[in-house]
């Protein structure tokens, strides 16, 4: 790239030397790019998934975002998405909740011999009959309800309300530091603590998959640890599977057992997540370094 280009993609007028465009990031990205072959992929996942993307093309309306990508990942397993702005990492978790437009591939989950075909069912059949739940982001705590009121919300979906108490329960005996503050309105909480009830929610159901969109954002470092080691405890601890999406790629390649680069709707690179550490082109395009 010429000098007189990378100037005009720069985000600001000094060296552009230090400081990667955003443009550059995908651009560069895409250099890197290799072709992921789908044996490396099961590899990953140690030839027994449990949650299964096959050439999927998905997007919103009629644009398609994501390219024809696979995705595996076995029971009990943590995978995080990273890559730049855009690339369609949030749309890859959407696309498995039921939020997209599927134009083509397939999404199975199950152990094998017991795969259900998920493609085409609604976010509350994914949640009630696929045990795929969906942790939204920030700001979805009903922040004038108490943290129990937000915890039944968490059972919406179950035949009565006295089925959903009892999961809140349950989750509440897990999480003691939400059971001192059950009767607290949710908007007197601190941050991490409205993570950890946005967690919880998504528990009351007791889903064997976990999506998380950037479980970090937002939230002060001690409380980034706290979230990490919550997540920690539900994939070694309960045995979920967890697909995160991490902006911090440094913690989330840390925690995670596979690290997928995601660029411009395709799969860019894929290897164990202290493989990603390492690799010293995402090291320097996504890890500060
Ligand atoms: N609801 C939507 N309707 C239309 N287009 C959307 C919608 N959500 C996302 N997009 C588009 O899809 C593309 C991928 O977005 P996505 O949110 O998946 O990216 P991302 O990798 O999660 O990025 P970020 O790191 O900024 O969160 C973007 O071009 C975005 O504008
Ligand atoms: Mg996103």
């Amino acid at each position: 790239m010429t000098d007189e280009k990378r100037r005009s993609t720069g985000y600001h007028m000094g060296a552009v030397d230090t400081v990667i465009s955003v443009d550059d990031v995908n651009e560069q990205a895409r250099q890197m790019a290799e072709p992921v072959e789908l044996s490396k992929i099961a590899g990953l996942a140690n030839n027994d998934p449990f949650v299964q993307i096959d050439g999927l093309r998905a997007g919103y309306g009629k644009m398609e975002i994501l390219h024809d990508i696979n995705l595996q990942v076995a029971k009990g397993q943590s995978l995080c998405l990273i890559g730049p702005n855009g690339a369609g990492k949030s749309t890859i978790l959407h696309s498995i909740f039921g939020f997209t437009n599927i134009f083509g591939g397939s999404i199975t989950v199950g152990d094998a011999g017991m795969r259900k075909d998920v493609t085409n069912l609604s976010p509350n059949q994914k949640l009630k009959e696929a045990g795929i739940a969906y942790i939204l982001q920030d700001k979805s705590v009903f922040p004038g309800m108490t943290v129990e009121e937000n915890l039944w919300m968490g059972g919406y979906l179950m035949e009565t309300q006295e089925e959903a108490k009892q999961a809140a329960e349950r989750v509440f005996d897990k999480y003691d530091r939400l059971a001192q503050r059950r009767k607290h309105q949710a908007k007197v909480l601190s941050g991490g603590e409205r993570r950890l009830l946005e967690i919880s929610r998504a528990l009351v159901m007791n889903p064997d998959v976990l999506l998380v969109d950037e479980p970090s954002i937002g939230l002060e470092p001690r409380f980034i640890d706290m979230v990490f080691e919550i997540l920690d405890d539900l994939q070694h601890g309960d045995g979920k599977t967890i697909i995160m999406v991490e902006q911090n790629a440094k913690k989330g390649l840390e925690f995670a057992d596979i690290g997928y680069v995601l660029v411009s709707g395709e799969l860019a690179i894929a290897g164990k997540g202290d493989e990603l550490l390492e690799n010293p082109e995402v090291g320097r395009l996504f890890l500060g370094g």
